[in-house]
């Protein structure tokens, strides 16, 4: 059934897809701007104007709560929503249940913008809201278990297309993660402390901390990759067979690797050369599915050059397939004693959220909101300048951090030949700035962009266009 059409408007649950697609939007807008703000705070520490609120210490968890839960967390809702729907041909299972997902999942962001500023955290990273915000995170993400295999169950196809697997990989390892590294014990309404002591709490926080990546920020965007690419490139996944072999030795392998995190800590070495081995065993089934993704386009590249949004999708695949070589090589530990507490990490991960999380998801949206509202794109052309804008916007982030992470790693350890440091701190944060200049600018052009897909996405849901057919994206090839 065409994706657009007035039957299937009404034949799936498209209100909670379209609530989640909107505030992908808003989320990412605001979670940028905080990013864009603190980028500036490094750069300027004047820009903290002595008020604790606006802090580099406090916007920092605002940032990455804001782009990975609210914006990364709501695009994961809408596109898991619209693909279990599409390709188990049914209804959503339990409409009210997901209506609440998306009522919940707001209140938790909200909740989050309010309680960071002040300074109420858990301390964990990725993990700093407070018990009470915790415990109705996993109320929510309950319900959204029940929502997503629900509607699984009550599918009318026998086969399970591989995108939801990896979609039910991500929300149960989810709930897994989320729970045991929140347990802890409440002293009082807005003040908790970690079930854990010690090494074994750096372990299970980094045990959550890298499966967030591997799941929250890996395995749901592979479902999107897997379910938009081939839709938008009009052609079948490179290989079905591969796709099933990289969805269960990505899972195996994840989640081994967390140790990564804590190189030269006191967490016994066999565990941090484990985590290493496993890193280096993880570079295979990312590849695999990197592979898999781009080939999808096999005998018709020429579609790059026309469209854009399938630009977003295949460039947004080989951030993903450069972060992937980069992780691996950043675990090994004697590589690890330079990279570690340096900008080189801050690189890595933005290669990795703005080139492939961001990426991936701003073509989805393309591809996603027109057909939602049953509306005709507003300007391609656009598009096409978002992906300008936003591809030089990530390079420029990930070369300046790449560049000042080496340097500062390289500097720390300097010595003379009488054994002092050649460089004090201070000079090696001097030597940071025109970096931090620069990234700034980076991450200027980034929240442009999405200021340009948000313009459009407008124009698009409030005309009165309708899309024809098959015809939400005028086919520029
Ligand atoms: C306009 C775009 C963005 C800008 C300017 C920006 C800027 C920043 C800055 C300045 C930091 C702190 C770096 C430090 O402590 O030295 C940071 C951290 C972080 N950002 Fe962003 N960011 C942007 C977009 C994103 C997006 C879209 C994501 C995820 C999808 C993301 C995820 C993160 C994470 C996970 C961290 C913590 C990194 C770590 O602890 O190693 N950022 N960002
Ligand atoms: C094969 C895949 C990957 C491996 C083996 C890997 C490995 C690593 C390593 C070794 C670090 C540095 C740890 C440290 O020195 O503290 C790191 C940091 C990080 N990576 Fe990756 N990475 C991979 C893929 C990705 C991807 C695709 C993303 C984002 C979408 C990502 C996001 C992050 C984040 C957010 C951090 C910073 C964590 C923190 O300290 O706050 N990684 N990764």
């Amino acid at each position: 059934m065409a994706e657009n059409s007035v039957a299937s408007q009404d034949t799936y649950n498209y209100k909670v897809v379209r609530q989640f697609a909107i505030m992908t939007i808003v989320w990412g807008i605001v979670g940028m701007s905080v990013g864009f703000y603190i980028a500036a705070e490094l750069a300027w520490p004047w820009l903290n104007f002595d008020i604790p609120y606006i802090t580099f210490s406090r916007l920092r968890p605002l940032h990455t709560n804001a782009v990975v839960f609210a914006f990364g967390g709501s695009a994961l809702f809408a596109t898991s929503y619209y693909v279990v729907q599409r390709t188990c041909h049914v209804r959503l299972f339990a409409g009210r249940l997901a209506a609440f997902t998306f009522w919940g999942w707001q209140a938790v962001i909200v909740l989050a913008a309010v309680t960071l500023p002040l300074g109420i955290t858990s301390t964990k990273e990725y993990a700093e809201l407070e018990w009470p915000i915790d415990i109705l995170i996993t109320v929510v993400w309950v319900s959204y278990a029940i929502v997503f295999f629900g509607t699984l169950y009550k599918r009318k196809v026998s086969h399970i297309y591989v995108a939801n697997w990896f979609y039910g990989a991500f929300i149960i390892t989810i709930a897994m993660l989320h729970i045991f590294n929140n347990l802890a014990v409440p002293v009082s309404m807005w003040k908790s402390y970690s079930a854990y002591a010690g090494v074994q709490d750096a372990m299970v926080q980094w045990w959550y901390g890298h499966n967030a990546v591997g799941f929250f920020l890996t395995a749901g965007f592979l479902g999107m990759m897997y379910y938009f690419v081939p839709k938008q490139a009009e052609r079948p996944v490179y290989s079905y067979r591969l796709s099933i072999v990289h969805f269960w030795a990505l899972l195996f392998t994840y989640i081994w690797a967390g140790p990564h995190h804590l190189h030269y800590t006191a967490l016994p070495d066999w565990t941090q050369s484990l985590g290493m081995v496993m890193s280096l065993i993880l570079l295979a089934p990312s590849w695999g599915g990197m592979i898999n993704g781009i080939m999808t386009l096999s005998g018709a590249w020429e579609k790059l050059r026309s469209d854009p949004i399938l630009r977003f999708m295949i460039v947004s695949i080989s951030f993903y397939g450069m972060s992937t070589f980069e992780g691996p090589m950043m675990a090994i530990k004697t590589v690890n004693a330079l990279s570690h507490y340096t900008d080189w990490t801050i690189g890595h991960v933005h290669s990795g959220a703005l080139g492939w999380v961001a990426m991936i998801t701003m073509g989805c949206m393309y591809y996603l909101i027109p057909r939602l509202f049953g509306r005709k794109l507003y300007s391609i052309k656009l598009v096409e300048v978002h992906f300008w804008v936003a591809t030089i916007g990530v390079v420029l982030y990930a070369v300046a951090m790449w560049v000042s992470g080496i340097m500062q790693g390289l500097m720390w350890r300097a010595v003379n030949a009488d054994g002092t440091l050649t460089y004090s701190f201070v000079e090696s944060v001097q030597a940071m700035h025109p970096y931090y200049v620069t990234r700034w600018l980076g991450g200027t052009l980034f929240l442009t962009g999405m200021l340009i897909m948000a313009y459009n996405i407008f124009r698009t849901v409030v005309s009165s266009e309708p899309a024809r057919v098959n015809d939400a994206i005028p086919a520029p090839h």
